[in-house]
């Protein structure tokens, strides 16, 4: 008889033993937490497709803030559901001083000042198309108008407070614009968190119901400017461009079906890699959990720390606040 010439079983044996060759932790300081905020008071509207998720009046938002910075998660992002009466064609609330996105990071920063506040830049919430930038007679997204205006929004955020801008439009050349601007402006301390390799996903269904742009981008797609998800590549000269035009971090989104792009841009680049866990992930999550198909807590904290092998620095995921408290009570 034969025996193996190693056991690679005998470090498994015991909990202490491979609680010491651990490799990768994930920890609550790794969490970011996307919300959806809406006009009124008083108010947290459930999302249908995404189960537990509520868009928040400000007041709720802080109330929800308060929560994720007591459970050590670092930072927010924001997206404003705007009303339909303040979308247009050439989306200008989303430069508005007073707008629900500006007026929310006020809140939030008048309230918890150490809790990182992201924001998001791209016009899809405030176009009556629901496509990121604005367009020609043809319905195509013009890349150098629309930086014009992410440039003006950007700058309206960081104005407001905003620790993190955060372009998730895909336009050519918007992060160098936006670096030139805010250092131009001052606002010299500004983060820019590049959403660089971003996919056109079917994932990001739950998402657009969440912030109303489902229905203005009805049958349209946004093919001509999000990533094809057959590529790998074209995502490194995506972090590489951006990288070099000022981003202080990138991002790979979505999360789960694309660790191979987020190995890669981690050992291409070494620079903070964050990933989006979106909303189709939540969703699904969620769903198989309700239904009793998959233990939630189990496979939640496992794709999470999957992330984090893959190589990301910080995740945003919506199950945030649960996994930060699912963390403590493991501990
Ligand atoms: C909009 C934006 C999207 C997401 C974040 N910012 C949707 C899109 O590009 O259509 C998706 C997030 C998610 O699905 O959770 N620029």
């Amino acid at each position: 008889m034969s025996y193996p010439q190693t056991r690679l079983r005998r470090m498994r044996r015991d909990a202490f033993s491979r609680a010491l060759m651990r490799e990768n932790v994930l920890t609550a300081a790794d969490l970011i937490l996307p919300v959806f905020v809406r006009e009124g008071e008083n108010i947290r509207e459930p999302i249908a497709s995404m189960p537990g998720v509520s868009r928040l009046s400000i007041d709720e938002l802080l109330k929800v803030a308060h929560e994720a910075h007591a459970l050590g998660i670092p930072a927010l992002a924001l997206f404003p559901v705007t009303p339909p009466e303040a979308k247009s064609l050439d989306a200008r609330e989303a430069w508005n001083a007073d707008g629900l996105a500006q007026r929310a990071v006020r809140a939030l920063k008048a309230a918890l000042p150490e809790l990182g506040v992201i924001t998001d830049i791209a016009l899809d919430p405030f176009t009556t198309h629901g496509q990121d930038g604005l367009i020609d007679e043809s319905g195509y997204v013009l890349n150098d108008e629309t930086v014009a205006a992410l440039v003006k929004q950007a700058v309206s955020h960081a104005e407001a407070g905003a620790d993190i801008v955060a372009p998730s439009d895909m336009m050519d050349g918007r992060i160098g614009a936006i670096r030139a601007a805010l250092e131009t402006k001052g606002l010299i301390h500004t983060r820019i968190l590049a959403y660089s390799a971003k996919y056109a996903s079917a994932f990001y269904g739950p998402f657009r119901d969440a912030v109303g742009s489902a229905a203005n981008l009805g049958k349209g797609n946004k093919y001509t400017y999000q990533m094809d998800p057959a590529n790998s590549n074209e995502a490194l000269r995506e972090v590489e461009l951006d990288l070099a035009e000022g981003a202080d971090m990138v991002m790979v989104k979505p999360g789960l079906p694309y660790l191979d792009i987020v190995r890669r841009v981690k050992d291409k680049f070494g620079a903070p890699t964050f990933v989006y866990q979106v909303s189709g992930e939540y969703a699904m999550l969620k769903a198989a959990g309700q239904n009793g198909w998959i233990d939630e807590r189990a496979c939640v904290l496992e794709a999470l720390t999957s992330i984090k092998r893959a190589g990301a620095d910080a995740v945003l995921t919506y199950f945030a606040i649960d996994a930060a408290r699912w963390l403590r009570e493991t501990k």
